[in-house]
């Protein structure tokens, strides 16, 4: 009887194995569909910038003078280094968006990437 229990107990645990492994696939997939080659600045940069931070970075309102609702803009910040720094919370820059959440690990390498891509206005 014994046996039987330790049995169901350690088949019970090998089961849920499978099942973290099968999690950790998925954030796998989830990342390889984060796509980072040929973005372009109207149809992948400035909709983030548009969700999580031109309500403060707008012509009208530009917090810190950074103003990230047009390419002009958002171009100072993608050469100088800030733009990147602040979405990564890097040491020397004010983590952005101030006051919220990190960006998502996609949106950041999004970023990231475009700026690496010489940040085209495309
Ligand atoms: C709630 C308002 C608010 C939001 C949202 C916000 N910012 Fe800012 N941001 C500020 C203020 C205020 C400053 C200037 C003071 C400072 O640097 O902390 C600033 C400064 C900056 C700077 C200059 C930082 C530096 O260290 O030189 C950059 C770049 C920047 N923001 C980018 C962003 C980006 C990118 C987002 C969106 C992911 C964003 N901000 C969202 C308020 C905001």
């Amino acid at each position: 009887m014994h046996k039987v229990l330790a049995f169901f107990l350690i088949s019970g645990f090998l089961l849920t194995i499978p099942a973290c492994h099968y999690s950790n696939e998925e954030d796998l997939l989830l990342k390889d569909r984060c796509v980072t080659y040929d973005l372009s600045f109207s149809d992948d940069i400035a909709p983030i910038l548009q969700n999580s931070c031109v309500s403060c970075h707008n012509t009208s309102n530009p917090s810190g003078g950074v103003e990230l609702d047009d390419y002009d803009g958002v171009s100072i910040v993608a050469g100088n280094g800030s733009l990147s720094g602040s979405v990564n919370h890097q040491d020397g820059f004010s983590p952005m968006p101030q006051g919220m959440m990190k960006l998502d690990s996609c949106d950041i390498a999004r970023i990231d990437a475009w700026i690496a891509d010489g940040f085209p206005d495309n």
